[in-house]
């Protein structure tokens, strides 16, 4: 393990040995292939550039007490990738494929996977694009799929501890204008550029975002889910154009079977932000980040849920359950784990 200072690492790109790789092409994905490279070469006219046929992933490995390193919900990962293959009409990566590549790109880096509490952990990107030239708009034959890894810190600063102010404005909608909203996309992610900008102006952490047809009711946080706490139930907006977040997931499941609090997924109006309790971005990259309010920039309303800056004590609860597991000091009794052989 390296000597770095992980207590005060951002959520960046910091450079790694290794990466890995694998092609598709003539109908068919390749063996992977380790790659010490950190370019790619593309065809001026490659799909992906013009027409961004593009798919991502982020998981993250964790290095726990015990000092074995454990990927949290690969198979999720692989199969949510499958889905947003498919709405793009990509070719779908096997599941296998996946999983291999992801632990293969963490072996090679096993002396990145930050110190058990470093506060930082081992953030995955698995990647695939379509890389045949083309100017016609359609489907590449050809598409590369690599694995990245990058040591990171909290996603919005301050991580658990520090509760981030958010931004609502109906200027801005998160997904793409042709309704990908639900498959994870860069070009989802570049609509909501001008969103976070704009927050950033305002000394807010991130843009939260209402449903772009009605702007009536809640959707999610810039690259995290939103859930709220009332009372002993955990809230969390159902939409089509929200991001099916497999934190969000394992944090009900948790709530239900674990902390026996009652779950509602449904449709959340505006006004109910009003009514709750304590409130939350979750992903893997935000984990638990708490929301000390969310500022409404077009009425100059603010909804606060945390006055002192602190989580509040449900999303302690929910934040310490999940850490537990994924640093594999609570038991893994869903297998959400899986544990790297070095
Ligand atoms: N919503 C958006 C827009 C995201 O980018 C992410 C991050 O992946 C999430 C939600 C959280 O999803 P997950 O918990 O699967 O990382
Ligand atoms: C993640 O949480 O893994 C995400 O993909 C968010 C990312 C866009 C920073």
């Amino acid at each position: 393990m390296k000597n770095i200072d992980y207590q005060n690492r951002g959520f960046a790109y910091y450079d790694t040995d290794y990466n890995i790789r694998c092609t598709y092409t003539n109908g068919a994905w390749g063996e992977l292939r380790t790659s010490t490279s950190k370019t790619v070469e593309l065809h001026i006219a490659a799909c992906v550039l013009h027409y961004a046929q593009e798919a991502f992933e982020g998981l993250k490995a964790f290095r726990g007490a015990d000092g074995k390193v454990r990927i949290f919900r690969l198979e999720e990962n692989a199969k949510r990738l499958q889905r947003s293959c498919e709405g793009i009409r990509m070719p779908k990566v096997p599941i296998e494929l996946f999983e291999n590549a992801v632990i293969q790109a963490v072996k090679l880096n096993e002396k990145e996977v930050p110190p058990y509490e470093s506060g930082a952990s081992l953030y995955i990107r698995p990647v695939i694009f379509g890389t045949t030239p083309m100017v016609g708009v359609k489907p590449a034959d050809d598409y590369e799929l690599i694995v990245f890894v990058s040591a990171v810190g909290p996603y919005f600063k301050g991580g658990f501890t520090s509760a981030s102010p958010f931004m609502l404005s109906r200027e801005y909608d998160r997904a793409a204008p042709c309704g990908t909203g639900s498959i994870k996309i860069g070009a989802n992610y570049a609509m909501g550029l001008a969103a976070g900008e704009e927050a950033h102006k305002r000394n807010l952490s991130q843009a939260f975002y209402l449903d772009a047809k009605e702007k009536k009711y809640l959707e999610e946080c810039g690259a995290a889910n939103f859930f709220a706490i009332k009372g002993d139930t955990y809230i969390t907006p159902s939409s089509d154009s929200v991001l099916p977040s497999i934190t969000n997931a394992s944090l009900a499941e948790i709530a239900e079977k674990c902390l026996g609090m009652k779950v509602e997924k449904r449709q959340i109006a505006l006004a109910e932000l009003d009514t709750f309790d304590e409130a939350g971005a979750c992903g893997t990259a935000a984990v638990i980040s708490p929301i000390s309010e969310i500022v409404d920039i077009d009425t100059d309303k603010h909804y606060v849920f945390s006055k002192d800056g602190k989580p509040g004590a449900k999303c302690k609860k929910l934040y310490d359950y999940l850490r537990g597991i994924q640093y594999g000091q609570i038991e893994d009794k869903f297998g959400w784990n899986t544990i790297i052989e070095f």
